[in-house]
């Protein structure tokens, strides 16, 4: 895909410069860009990466997919209904491409980077430009060129260039992610994440401290690391910790994701040693019956999860577990899903993300038979969200009368303002706009089960 044969008058070769130079010549003004990202944290900074690459192009950037020159979609794949609310997007840009020719509609991602969803949008969306998967985002900037020059589609999903060292260009820099390492190696039996992200690689210490350093001198309040599972950071995640708390700053750190099989007393020792490392995990249980555990190839039992938190809570008595749970995993029986119930009263969590299993083909788990109904999984799941609810109560309620530490975010829904405790639990309060940005601390009065609320001090 050498572009250098094709001339625009402009004598360098970089595709970056080819564009920003053609662009104006094109649109007579600064072209827009509309940039939606999908799915999880990682794959938002991945979207902020291709922002990057498409503002260094001269691109700006819209909030309405109608305003847009270019639409970039980047696609999560975890699970069939978000692949679904992807297409149904698509569907709908279809009409848009036909009041303005010069649209180009790109689709990037977890999803994109499946052989069969390249073909099926190659053949069936006409509309879409141009697609490729987790990997090529440096060559977006000659895919436009092309598109624009040559009308030519390109879809791909080539394991090559990786987006790991690409700068981001963040939305807001108050709360930023860093990605410290990408893929997975796990291949639990119903996840998607390891075929479409590739294998394990982390970017070094080195890289992510300046990274921290920078974001923190830029005025950071709150970094969160980002890994499918951080634990398995290859250069150490606690010291990875250490060396980000040591940056001098008031800011805190979060990080997400944690393996229970990996996650044990070092890093819960690293965690309450370390005074800006927030004292909460999200330590993805996915079930609370060991065979159903052992099915999904996750590599611990109920026990060993049950050592973890009793570990953290003996040293901190409210220390904060936030979990993944699926219901209807293949062959799931009504016991097996009472001891998921049974395991949420056990631990008390101030949070629980519930997903409906979605089988994803070329996985493990796509070889058994999907035999839970899908009624009985939707019953599952409303169950799954009240037993949380009844148990999340009175377990929020251990902070009423103490003072937390809240990053004031935005506007409350029930106070003026709004933002998170180091738990990682919605805080609201009442206060002025100008506090938006800032940490300042919170006497709580009330607890409901998704929220904290109190008055400032
Ligand atoms: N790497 C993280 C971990 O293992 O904790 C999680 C990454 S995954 C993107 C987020 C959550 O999606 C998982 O913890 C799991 O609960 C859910 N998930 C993944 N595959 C799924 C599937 N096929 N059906 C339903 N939920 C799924
Ligand atoms: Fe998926 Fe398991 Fe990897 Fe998480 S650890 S991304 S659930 S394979
Ligand atoms: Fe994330 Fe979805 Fe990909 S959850 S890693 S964007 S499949």
């Amino acid at each position: 895909m050498k572009i250098s044969s094709i001339s625009c008058g402009c004598p360098d070769t970089d595709a970056r410069l080819m564009l920003s130079c053609l662009l104006p010549r094109i649109y007579n003004r600064t072209p827009l860009c509309f940039i939606h990202s999908y799915g999880c944290a990682q794959n938002v900074s991945d979207g902020e990466k291709i922002a990057a690459i498409l503002r260094d192009c001269g691109y700006s950037f819209t909030d309405s997919p109608e305003n847009a020159d270019l639409i970039v979609l980047n696609t999560c794949a975890v699970r069939e209904n978000a692949e679904e609310k992807v297409f149904g997007h698509i569907g709908g840009f279809k009409a848009l491409k036909e009041k303005n020719q010069r649209l180009i509609i790109a689709v990037a991602g977890c999803m994109t980077q499946q052989e069969n969803i390249l073909q099926k949008l190659r053949e069936s969306y006409r509309q879409v430009d141009i697609a490729f998967g987790t990997y090529g985002a440096e060559k977006l900037p000659e895919m436009i060129y092309r598109v624009l020059t040559q009308n030519e589609r390109f879809f791909t999903n080539a394991e090559s260039g990786d987006m790991i060292n690409l700068p981001q260009l963040r939305k807001s820099v108050t709360t930023a992610s860093i990605p410290i390492m990408y893929g997975c190696n796990n291949f639990c039996s119903y996840c998607i994440v390891p075929y479409v992200r590739g294998r394990e690689r982390s970017r070094t210490p080195d890289e992510v401290v300046a990274e921290a350093e920078e974001l923190v001198a830029a005025g950071c309040k709150e970094i969160t690391l980002l890994g499918q599972n951080v634990n398995s950071y290859a250069y150490g995640f606690p010291r990875l910790l250490e060396r980000i708390n040591s940056i001098d700053g008031d800011f805190r750190i979060r990080f997400v994701s944690s393996h229970p099989k990996d996650a044990g007393r070092e890093l819960i020792d690293a965690v309450l040693s370390l005074e800006k490392v927030c004292k909460h995990l999200h330590l993805p249980v996915q079930s609370g019956s060991d065979e159903i555990l052992r099915a999904m190839n996750r590599h611990y039992t109920t026990e060993d999860y049950f050592k973890t938190v009793d570990y953290a809570r003996s040293r901190d008595a409210d220390f904060s577990f936030s979990t993944d749970i699926i219901v209807g995993f293949p062959g799931e029986t009504e016991e097996q899903f009472e001891q998921t119930k049974a395991l949420l009263r056990r631990v008390r969590f101030d949070n629980v993300f519930t997903y409906v299993y979605s089988r994803r083909s070329g996985t493990k788990a796509a070889l058994m038979p999907d035999d839970v109904p899908e009624k009985m999984k939707g019953q599952r799941l409303r169950q799954l969200i009240l037993e949380q609810r009844e148990t999340a109560q009175p377990w929020l309620e251990r902070f009423v009368g103490k003072e937390v530490r809240v990053l004031c975010e935005g506007e409350g829904r029930k106070r003026s303002l709004a933002g998170k405790c180091g738990e990682n639990i919605i805080t609201e309060f009442d206060g002025e706009s100008g506090l938006i940005g800032s940490f300042v601390s919170v006497r709580i009065t009330e607890a409901a089960n998704w929220a904290l609320f109190g008055e400032l001090v």
